[in-house]
């Protein structure tokens, strides 16, 4: 069951996540990710998109979000949004490092416009690889 997430902090992770797309360093793609995960410790982490000229070494804005709240202390993710021009959606790789540290959860999608689209994280990544797999 997911846990209905009190309206004010839906609005600060959305605006936490497009804040956040303003640090993206992304001079090759152009397109500028900011991504913004509400943890279990009541605290919203912010990441943007690191790209790199060796293009393969890119991080995607979730994963940096992801990573500090982890090595804050945080590893239960309550929530995630993510901010991009368009209303892209967060990459298979991304999805599957989210699944690692939350279960159905809440992601809002939020463009440029400020138009948001929510969906769950078990939507985006069904019948995913999980721990469950790896016990015999
Ligand atoms: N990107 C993200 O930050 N998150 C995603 O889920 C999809 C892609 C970034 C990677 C790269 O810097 C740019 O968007 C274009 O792919």
């Amino acid at each position: 069951m997911n846990t209905v997430i009190d309206s004010a902090i839906v609005d600060e992770l959305l605006a936490t996540a497009a804040a956040a797309r303003q640090q993206a360093y992304a001079p090759y793609s152009r397109y500028q990710v900011g991504a913004a995960v509400l943890a279990d410790d009541g605290r919203i982490y912010a990441g943007a998109n690191v790209e790199n000229v060796s293009y393969g070494l890119t991080v995607c804005a979730e994963r940096v979000a992801v990573f500090k709240a982890v090595t804050a202390g945080a590893n239960k993710l309550l929530a995630v949004a993510v901010a991009t021009e368009n209303g892209g959606s967060p990459c298979g790789a991304c999805r599957q490092v989210l699944v690692e540290f939350a279960r159905d959860i809440p992601v809002w999608l939020v463009d440029g416009a400020g138009h948001r689209r929510e969906t769950t994280l078990y939507r985006l990544l069904p019948d995913h690889f999980g721990p469950e797999h790896l016990v015999k």
